[in-house]
């Protein structure tokens, strides 16, 4: 049996992680990991009030004191707290401890004027290796597996948050970082890892480099792949778990409430990222009126930390949309929703709402095409105009273009329902990415620019 057909078998029959494998909190039930929150919320609520000058402001502004929450749903009545709140804060202003106690900050490159500024105390850096070892194990890596890490090092959470909490799950880890593709390609057949972490849009210029190479990405040593930091589709999982012969799972996190493994997908069920619930409080909220919603309603994800003492965050509104669900394997920990939009990517296309995330579903489903696309905006005449420009695979004929471009357009009409070019252009044409991807380029021409 190949590794697909025994995936398969393993879906089917469902399997649950051995309870033997997780660590006592994820065993535990939701009542004991309710109390266990509360307790740490109440904590984190007053650290924050008495040390951050920014929380105190804004809690007596709404008029509520950390005194308030008595039980998780009191959270609700504390404001929140957006990336803007971290701007006006910058470079430190949100730290609640003094500055020889943050061991290490990292930052979040914003695409507009200042970063976003993070730091972590040692015991924050603990608390950090043991969720990431804990979503590795969760995703199938175990202790003795050697590890390729090529989530990027340096002021991105990626590459370090993933070292320490490889390093504490006892793998091998190899730094490798992002960009060089040959030489990653070179260390993946020379060192042999079990394991690889990188984004996956990058994971797809690593794969097109093996074939350049000759190499059939299918036979490396590679078994399992942790792929985060940008969203990415079912679709998407197919292609890489077809292409590379191995289990694709989603691991998700943010900087400012700690950096990779804030949830986490787990290999035997891939039926939700696995909320580490101990250590961050999820509330979803209608983007507009900002009302908690209901578990199972899609809005927006945002965060409590529970334990952070660098940098607590009271209900940080990540602009993720999501839904939360009921746990599984871990009772008391709930599950998210695998993440496929954000607001910030929202493209408004003459009213209609479009995630790029909603092309990469459709072009991946067209015969023909590759993963590689990009989506450039312009403004023609007074609307706006969004064209998809989509490599051809390097096996499809020259006839097949016009068709599955005409394929995609349709599709997008009939699902998203607005009109939209498509140009299927040649392989290996498009820029690729050696981290996050950016898939669209904006060049609409605005009012008095
Ligand atoms: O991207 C942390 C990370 C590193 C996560 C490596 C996973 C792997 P930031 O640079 O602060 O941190 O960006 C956080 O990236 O709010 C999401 O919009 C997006 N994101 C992260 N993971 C996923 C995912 C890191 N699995 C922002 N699916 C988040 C979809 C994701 N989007």
């Amino acid at each position: 049996m190949t590794r697909t057909e025994q995936r398969a078998v393993t879906r089917r029959l469902g399997n649950a992680p051995d309870q033997a494998s997780l660590d006592a909190t994820e065993r535990m039930g939701v009542d004991e990991l309710r109390a266990l929150q509360l307790e740490r919320l109440q904590w984190t609520l007053r650290h924050a009030y008495e040390h951050v000058p920014h929380y105190r402001a804004a809690f007596d502004a709404v008029g509520v004191h950390p005194e308030d929450c008595r039980e998780l749903g009191d959270l609700a009545r504390f404001p929140t707290t957006s990336k803007a709140d971290l701007r006006d804060n910058y470079p430190f202003g949100m730290f609640a401890v003094p500055q020889a106690q943050v061991r290490r900050v990292h930052a979040s490159s914003g695409t507009t004027g200042r970063p976003t500024v993070v730091g972590y105390t040692e015991r924050d850096i603990d608390t950090w290796a043991t969720v990431m070892a804990r979503s590795i194990r969760a995703a199938g890596g175990r202790a003795g597996d050697r590890l390729h890490n090529a989530y990027g090092y340096g002021l991105f959470t990626g590459g370090l948050g993933a070292h320490y909490g490889a390093e504490k799950l006892g793998c091998t880890v190899i730094p490798v970082s992002g960009g060089m593709t040959p030489r990653q390609v070179q260390l993946i057949q020379d060192f042999a890892p079990r394991v690889i972490m990188v984004t996956p849009s990058y994971m797809l210029t690593v794969i097109d480099e093996l074939e350049k190479q000759g190499i059939d990405p299918r036979t490396t040593s590679l078994e399992i792949g942790i792929f985060g930091a940008e969203p990415w589709t079912e679709q998407m999982r197919q292609e890489m778990e077809q292409r590379l012969d191995i289990e694709a799972i989603d691991i998700y996190g943010l900087s400012e409430v700690m950096g990779p493994g804030v949830a986490q997908e787990c290999v035997e069920t891939k039926d939700g990222l696995h909320i580490w619930e101990d250590h961050f409080f999820p509330e979803v909220i209608d983007p507009f009126t900002g009302e908690v919603l209901p578990e199972g309603e899609e809005g927006e994800l945002v965060f409590t930390s529970l334990t952070k003492e660098a940098m607590p965050v009271i209900r940080y509104r990540t602009r993720d949309l999501t839904r939360l669900l009921p746990g599984t394997a871990r009772p008391g920990m709930r599950r998210m929703e695998k993440v496929t939009g954000r607001t910030d990517d929202m493209i408004i296309l003459r009213g209609v709402n479009l995630f790029p995330t909603q092309i990469e579903e459709i072009v991946l489903q067209t015969p023909g095409l590759s993963p590689h696309f990009t989506l450039v905006l312009t403004t023609q005449g007074r609307l706006d105009h969004l064209t998809v420009q989509v490599e051809a695979r390097p096996d499809c004929p020259a006839e097949r273009r016009d068709p599955a471009a005409r394929e995609v357009a349709m599709a997008v009409k009939d699902t998203v329902g607005v009109s939209v070019d498509v140009a299927v252009v040649d392989p290996d044409t498009l820029a690729r990415s050696v981290g996050k991807l950016k898939r669209l380029t904006d060049l609409r021409e605005r009012a008095g620019a």
